[in-house]
């Protein structure tokens, strides 16, 4: 199948994601399968943020993916963290480019993303913040400009579950190695989770080195089975 060039992030010749499915492919993959929903409740009902951690921030696929499930979820006072990092970072006009093959179904969240994405300097590195209100409630994304492994040593909190979106480990081995794994397991808090689309051997022994409990559970579309784990 042909891909649209705009799709293929060019740093490593593969795509940010199939737009085909990508919103719900997110749903699957990083939502249910973490059973996201009951534990944002325990959230709510301890008045304590979900954090998320996410390496690869890309087109911000996963993050809209997340603002729809939230209010489809009909929850109200939802206070979420979404910690994510991008070395290449995307101009917002590529990212709106993108995201509209979505426009149809998620049209106000694009738009809601896109201009907080337009506030901040991607020119310059390290951490930046934007605050999305939502019905459901509060959803602060912090956004490190720079390499995944210094996102990871500079987050002061741990998170609650990790969304693995690095590219495929053959194009890009790097966002896989045992090195950041140990520092994301150790930047996770106990009974905290990760998920990832891939089932590379190297990617479970690296998971599993850093403390993390695998299974494969249901994947989408084009993937029938895809990882989670839970730390020790
Ligand atoms: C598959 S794409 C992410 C898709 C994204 N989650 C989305 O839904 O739009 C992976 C992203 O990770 C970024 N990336 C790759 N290696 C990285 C690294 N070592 N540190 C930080 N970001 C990296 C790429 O530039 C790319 O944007």
């Amino acid at each position: 199948m042909l891909i649209p060039s705009y799709l293929v992030n060019e740093q490593f010749d593969d795509r940010y994601f199939d737009v085909v499915n990508a919103l719900d492919e997110a749903q699957q993959i990083y939502f249910r399968n973490n059973n996201l929903i009951e534990r944002i409740i325990m959230g709510i009902e301890s008045k304590t943020p979900f954090i998320i951690g996410e390496t690869g921030f890309g087109a911000g696929r996963v993050v809209l993916s997340l603002m729809e499930f939230m209010e489809k979820s009909g929850l109200k006072n939802v206070s979420i963290e979404y910690n994510s990092v991008e070395l290449y970072p995307l101009s917002p006009e590529r990212m709106l480019d993108i995201l509209n093959g979505f426009k149809d179904r998620v049209g106000e969240g694009i738009h809601t993303l896109v201009e907080a994405y337009r506030s901040i300097d991607i020119s310059v590195s390290g951490w930046h913040s934007m605050k999305i209100q939502q019905s459901f409630g509060t959803l602060e994304i912090n956004l490190w400009i720079g390499e995944a492994l210094e996102m990871v040593n500079a987050l002061e909190k741990l998170c609650d579950v990790w969304f693995l979106d690095g590219h495929s480990p053959k194009k890009n081995p790097s966002i896989w190695r045992p090195e950041l794994l140990m520092e994301i397991g150790e930047k996770t808090k106990t009974g905290g989770t990760c998920a990832t689309f891939t089932v590379a051997g190297a990617v479970k022994s690296a998971l599993i080195s850093a403390g993390f409990t695998l299974k494969k559970l249901p994947g989408c579309g084009g993937k029938n089975e895809v990882l989670h784990g839970v730390k020790g």
